[in-house]
């Protein structure tokens, strides 16, 4: 099974282990809220119907049975107790003060009308939500409303195990999702490192294959390059010689001077000499660099611009930063079609030196930027694709690294960073 499938299948187990614990967190909060509310109810109508037939006592003494019976706390959570009539007007009521108080409310109304106990929630003055049973009634020939109003905190016990069972979820579900995530980062990071380290051995056993290609073609080639020099000799001296075979002979020593160049890249590649340091100045270095390409060849397309720099000292493998900024410049060159400018700076950071290398030439677009690196990887009729392998290899021999920012149509960056000592 792949790594994208693992990660798949372990995403659709969150997922459905997720929506499981939310349903079942739902129904049970659904179900503690009804068993909530029934508990309410069967109390106060427990409560309603226990006073009922005592009602036309009640309404006839002077003392305020209801008052009495919240202080004695004969039954637990009681509000408030009243009568109404069917008009609203409060004949008796726990509460004194509001006696003979007229109220219109759709509770008392429901209950009226069905003739059935009728239950809501009403926010009292005190801004308490409390939970009301309105049974209708008859006393002494008049239809009444006796009304049960209930605190409710006595009776969300069930509501706050349902909360903590809804919160332990959460919490097992965050819990999961938090290991999920570092499990799956931790088998992309797996699979990603075998990916490298394939990569490496790969590079590595082409590094060994080029090597030993190199090796054996070089010989042959010499042979093949020397002889076509003497044919070409032994040609020229001809008084009436043929005009193409002086040109066949110049056409095989073009392509093996080419061939020889593409196995000494391909040596290099997999051979890096042990490093020498030496200090020398980086200026001279890259005047040099900057000549030696100019003298090879011609360069009337490019301004190069080094004004900005300066004497800076550096200890360092010569040879080796010679061949990096060679390549670079020379890529640096081979981007730019008619006219176009070839900038080098470079500073000094801490104990490191950042050298950069920008150019206006063709920039690279998105595949090329990925591919870059890669042996053999080229965009260019006559390159090999070695370059910028060899220019990582170098570096990473000096302690170096290199970074390239480049868009398509505008232009490339390369920033290289060494040690200033080596
Ligand atoms: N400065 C640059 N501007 C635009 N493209 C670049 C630049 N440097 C590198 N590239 C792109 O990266 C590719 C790989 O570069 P690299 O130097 O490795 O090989 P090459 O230049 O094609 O061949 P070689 O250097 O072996 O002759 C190039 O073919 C080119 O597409
Ligand atoms: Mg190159």
């Amino acid at each position: 099974m792949t790594t994208k499938n693992i990660i798949y299948l372990f995403t659709a187990l969150l997922i459905t282990v997720t929506l499981l614990f939310v349903l079942s967190n739902y129904f049970t909060y659904k179900n503690a809220l009804t068993a909530y509310e029934d508990s309410m109810k069967l109390h106060a109508l427990g409560i309603a119907l226990t006073l009922e037939p005592t009602l036309s006592d009640i309404l006839n003494r002077e003392r305020n049975i209801f008052a009495e019976i919240i202080k004695e706390g004969r039954w637990e959570g009681i509000a408030y107790i009243a009568l109404y009539t069917s008009e609203g007007l409060t004949i008796k009521h726990s509460n004194e003060n509001l006696i003979n108080k007229k109220i219109d409310d759709d509770l008392i109304k429901k209950a009226l009308k069905s003739g059935e106990p009728v239950n809501g929630y009403l926010i009292l003055g005190t801004g308490e939500n409390v939970f009301v049973l309105n049974l209708p009634t008859f006393v002494e020939k008049s239809h009444v409303v006796l009304r049960v109003a209930l605190h409710r905190y006595p009776f969300e016990n069930i509501l706050r195990q349902a909360r903590f069972q809804a919160l332990s979820s959460a919490v097992v579900v965050i819990i999961l999702w938090i290991t999920g995530f570092f499990f799956i980062k931790a088998l992309k990071q797996s699979e990603a490192l075998s990916k490298a380290i394939e990569e490496r051995q790969r590079l590595a056993l082409l590094g060994e294959i080029s090597s030993r290609l190199a090796h054996e073609i070089r010989n042959p080639l010499g042979s093949i390059k020397g002889f076509a020099q003497l044919i070409l000799e032994e040609i020229k001296k001809l008084t009436s010689h043929s005009q193409d075979l002086e040109e066949y002979s110049k056409i095989i020593i073009k392509e093996a001077k080419r061939l020889e160049s593409l196995t000494d890249d391909l040596l290099q590649y997999s051979r890096i000499k042990e490093s020498k340091p030496e200090t020398f100045d980086l200026k001279d270095l890259i005047l040099e660099c900057v000549n030696n390409i100019k003298a090879n060849i011609n360069l009337k397309k490019v301004d190069f611009r080094l004004s900005n720099i300066d004497s800076l000292f550096i200890e360092t493998d010569y040879n080796k930063l010679k061949q990096v900024l060679i390549n670079l410049i020379y890529n640096s060159i081979e981007s730019i079609d008619e006219r176009g400018f070839v900038e080098i700076n470079y500073s000094q950071k801490n104990r490191l030196v950042e050298i950069s290398i920008s150019d206006n030439g063709c920039g690279m677009d998105e595949e090329t930027l990925k591919n870059a690196f890669r042996p053999f990887f080229t965009t260019k009729a006559q390159g090999t694709g070695l370059g910028l392998a060899i220019v990582e290899n170098l570096l990473k021999a000096i302690g170096g690294t290199i970074k390239l920012q480049s868009k398509a149509k505008e232009g490339t960056t390369v920033k290289i960073t060494i040690p200033k000592n080596l």
